[in-house]
C-alpha cells in the first residue's frame, strides 16, 4: 500500500521564525480576554489578524495596534461585526476580502454567559446565550465556509468550555450552547475531511480574565479545589494551543475537543 500523502512535508531541521506569516486569521470577540490573547499570539507568530469586536472599539484598536507595532511580521486589523447578525458578518467578510483576500483561519471565540438557575432562567436568557455562543459560531462559519474550504490548510477553531462537558449550577444555557459546539465541530471536521481544512474545538477551564477576576474570593477558592494543578489557566496557555492549531503543521488533528483545564477529571 502506498503511503503517499497529499500533505507537503515540513522542514523540521529549521524552526520557521514566523510560521503564520502569510496566513490571515479572524478571531471573533478579540477586544479582550481570551480572544485578545489569541489575536496577540497569532500576530506574534506572523499572522495577519482580523480583530473582531461587537462594541469595544477602542479596546479592539489597541489590540490591533499592539500586534502591528510589535517586532514581528504580524499585523492587526480591527473590524466591527456582531456575530448574531448575518448581514454584519457578510459586510465584515467583504471588507476582509477586499483588503487581504480570503481568510485561512477562523477562530469562533465570541461567547457570553447569562447565569441563573434553571428555575429562574427565562427563554430570553436561554436564547441570548445561544445567539452569541452557538449561533454566532454558525453564522461566522457559514459566511466564511467556502473561503475556508478552498484555503490551503484552512482552520476552524471553536472556543468551547469545560462547562460544556461538566455542566454547572446556574449555567444550563451556557453549558448547552458550549456542548453544542462539540457536535458542530465534529460534523464540520467529517464534512471537510480530505479538503486540507480542519475543524477543532478547545475546551478551556476557568481562565484568568476579567470574568474570573470578578468571582468572589471564597468562590474562587472553591473552584480551585476542583483543579488538580491548583490554579486557573492563563490566557496565553489557551492562545498557545490555538496558535498550534492555526499552523499548517496541525493538519492531522481534526474533529477533536481538546481540554485546557489543569487536569480536571471529566
Ligand atoms: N474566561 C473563562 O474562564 C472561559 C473559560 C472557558 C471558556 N471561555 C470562553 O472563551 C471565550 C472568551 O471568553 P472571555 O472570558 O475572554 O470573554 P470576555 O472577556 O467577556 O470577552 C468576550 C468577547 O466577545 C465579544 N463579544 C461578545 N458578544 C459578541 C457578539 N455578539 N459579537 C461579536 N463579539 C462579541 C466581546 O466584544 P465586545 O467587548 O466588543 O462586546 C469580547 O471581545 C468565550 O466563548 C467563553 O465562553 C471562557
Amino acid at each position: 500500500m502506498s503511503l503517499e500523502t497529499k500533505k507537503r512535508s515540513h522542514d523540521v531541521t529549521q524552526p520557521p521564525r514566523q510560521p503564520l506569516a502569510g496566513r490571515t486569521c479572524l478571531v471573533t470577540g478579540a477586544s479582550r480576554g481570551i480572544g485578545r490573547g489569541i489575536a496577540r499570539e497569532l500576530g506574534r507568530y506572523g499572522a495577519t489578524v482580523v480583530v473582531n469586536y461587537r462594541s469595544s472599539e477602542a479596546a479592539a484598536h489597541e489590540v490591533a495596534d499592539e500586534i502591528t507595532n510589535a517586532d514581528t511580521e504580524g499585523t492587526g486589523h480591527p473590524v466591527q461585526a456582531d456575530v448574531t447578525d448575518r448581514a454584519e458578518i457578510e459586510t465584515m467578510r467583504e471588507a476582509v476580502d477586499d483588503t487581504f483576500g480570503e481568510i485561512d483561519v477562523l477562530v469562533n471565540n465570541a461567547g457570553i454567559n447569562v447565569d441563573r438557575t434553571f428555575e429562574n432562567m427565562t427563554a430570553e436568557d436561554w436564547h441570548q446565550v445561544f445567539d452569541v455562543s452557538l449561533h454566532g459560531a454558525f453564522n461566522c462559519t457559514k459566511t466564511f465556509y467556502d473561503d475556508l474550504k478552498a484555503a490551503d490548510d484552512g482552520r476552524i477553531i471553536n472556543i468551547s468550555s469545560v462547562i460544556g462537558k461538566q455542566g454547572n449550577v446556574g449555567q444550563a444555557n451556557y453549558a448547552a450552547a458550549k456542548s453544542g459546539l462539540f457536535g458542530f465541530t465534529r460534523s464540520l471536521a467529517l464534512e471537510l475531511a480530505g479538503t486540507g481544512t480542519t475543524a477543532n474545538c478547545i475546551a478551556p477551564g476557568f481562565t484568568e480574565t476579567e470574568m474570573v477576576e470578578s468571582i468572589p474570593d471564597e468562590v474562587q477558592a472553591e473552584l480551585l479545589e476542583e483543579i488538580p494543578v491548583d490554579r486557573f489557566a492563563t490566557v496565553e496557555e489557551v492562545a498557545g494551543l490555538v496558535r498550534y492549531l492555526a499552523d499548517e503543521q496541525s493538519g492531522y488533528i481534526t474533529g477533536e475537543v481538546i481540554d485546557v483545564n489543569g487536569g480536571i477529571d471529566l
